[in-house]
């Protein structure tokens, strides 16, 4: 059985008592929130409550008050004498008696990083499978270039050449010229970040995020004890794919973020203007070269995830940020064009930086596989090979979406997206976290809006991706209709499972 100790859980627990009057609900809610999405796992004993309260600096009174709630609602076991451990609350089938059933536990509901039981439609997840026999035949060649490189230590902290070249070609084609010099190779984007907040952010340091944004990039920035500035989207209502149910295009509040970048002068700031997680906006020109200049003029280091950038469904091209100004530190990947598993991504910045960013990798790493970076060099090469029946199925998979949305849950509102792999959608009620605690009995998993945001924010939003086929799509929108159905019939099961912790958003 796993356990977390106090500053585990401290550490986890993160801004939660931000807000004017932090009480044992808020204490609770956040609790509940880390069970949910996975970042606590099932059946894990929790601190006792004398170390949590210790460590929290808050009275005892208040963690045994927070750990009964939850012990109330289903989401912890145990207690008296022993300790306290996690699990989900089950519904019984009328769904009126309240988290009194047996533990729903089933890590893979909860573990990151594990696929859904077989039978559940996985919504929590906005990836794909291998983009085909490309990555098959790249491998094979990459095979036959091995032995070249045996006789070598095989630690290489900047990355293999023909790689390097073969993505700066990309980015020079791209309209932002491009050494080698100025790419270093990483395990994927997430790591590409890490290695950016270890190079360039300090404890403490303020770094602007979009809000809402990446949950495994907020989490990398709370996890380098860095302060997440969130700037909020600008969301204009009106008519967008779902006629007169739809709600136009969110896009980024420029002045917002101008004014954040003035008034707090970050560290860093990290945006994904290339069909944004979760909400699939892109991020025209004009606002690509005014956020170049903000930062600058900020002294802040603008970090610009392109992860989601060949995922561009309707074609319309954008220059990389990059193109707009030397000093941006870019992260890219091939995860979504091609496949996660492989786990090759980069990072494009001066040469000076990607000197600083290969040492301060050390202490991740000493370097990244070889043979999946001669694979990559192969595909980096094809990119454009594969893409065009990747596109062209997310644009099925996405109009199927809409349309179902549209027709099932008419009262939901959704941003169109332009491209990347989800759809970023309003619910009428703060229901986010309901319906991902009841999910899992109509056959789906999600992931609730909150995890997208800071202090709690978001439960009135679900990201719904569009990465799987139309008929599956319709089983899975099916299925979010009964849920809702079920919350709309049990006010009570609504209240017991609100969110929104009273945290306030810095
Ligand atoms: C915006 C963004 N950044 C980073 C990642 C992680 O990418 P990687 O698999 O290359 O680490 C994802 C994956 O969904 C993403 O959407």
């Amino acid at each position: 059985m796993a356990s977390l100790t106090a500053s585990g859980l401290s550490r986890l627990l993160g801004e939660w008592n931000v807000g004017a009057t932090p009480g044992y609900r808020e204490l609770a809610d956040v609790v509940r929130l880390l069970v949910l999405d996975g970042r606590v796992a099932l059946d894990t004993a929790l601190p006792s409550e004398r170390a949590l309260s210790e460590t929290l600096g808050v009275s005892r009174t208040m963690v045994t008050a927070a750990y009964g709630l939850l012990r109330e609602q289903g989401f912890l076991t145990g207690g008296q004498g022993s300790r306290s451990r996690t699990r989900i609350p089950r519904l019984t089938p009328a769904g009126t008696t309240l988290f009194t059933g047996p533990v729903r536990n089933d890590p893979a509901l909860t573990a990151p990083g594990l696929a859904a039981p077989e039978g559940l439609i996985d919504l929590a997840y906005a990836s794909l499978p291998a983009s085909g026999e490309v990555v098959h035949r790249a491998f094979a060649a990459a095979l036959t270039e091995l032995p070249a490189l045996l006789p070598g230590f095989g630690y290489d902290a900047i990355g293999l050449l023909p790689l390097r070249e073969a993505v700066a070609a990309r980015y020079t084609a791209a309209g932002a010229p491009t050494t080698a010099g100025q790419i270093l190779v990483t395990s994927g984007a997430q790591h590409a970040l890490n290695i950016i907040l270890r190079a360039l952010a300090g404890r403490q340091d303020r770094v602007l995020v979009e809000h809402p944004s990446y949950p495994n990039a907020l989490d990398a920035i709370r996890a380098a004890g860095c302060r997440p500035v969130p700037v909020a989207f600008s969301g204009g209502t009106g008519a967008g794919i779902h006629g007169a149910h739809g709600r136009a295009a969110q896009t980024w509040d420029m002045d917002a973020v101008q004014a954040a970048l003035q008034q707090q002068r970050p560290r860093l700031a990290y945006v994904v203007p290339d069909f944004h997680n979760p909400t699939g906006q892109l991020m025209p020109d004009l606002q690509r070269r005014q956020l170049v200049r903000a930062a600058a003029a900020a002294g802040t280091v603008l970090v610009v995830d392109e992860t989601l950038r060949e995922l561009n469904l309707d074609g319309a091209g954008t220059a990389p940020v990059a193109a707009f100004s030397p000093a941006v530190v870019t992260i890219g990947s091939l995860s979504k064009s091609h496949w996660g598993g492989l786990r090759i991504g980069w990072i494009r910045a001066s040469e000076d930086l990607v000197q600083r960013f290969a040492a301060a990798r050390t202490s991740l790493d000493l370097g990244g596989p070889l043979m999946e970076q001669l694979d990559a060099a192969h595909l980096v090469r094809a990119l454009d090979e594969p893409l065009p029946a990747r596109i062209a199925a997310l644009r099925d998979s996405r109009a199927a979406l809409l349309e179902l949305l549209a027709g099932h849950l008419p009262e939901w509102e959704t941003a169109y997206p332009a491209g990347g792999l989800s759809a970023w959608c309003r619910l009428p009620a703060p229901i986010s976290t309901a319906l991902t605690v009841i999910a899992p009995d109509f056959g789906i998993r999600l992931a609730a809006g909150p995890r997208f945001g800071i202090g709690g924010a978001f439960e009135r939003y679900l990201r719904v991706p569009f990465t799987l086929p139309p008929e599956k799509l319709e089983a899975a929108v099916l299925a979010l209709r009964s849920a809702q159905d079920r919350l709309d019939a049990a006010p009570q099961l609504r209240r017991s499972l609100k969110n929104a912790p009273a945290v306030a958003i810095a």
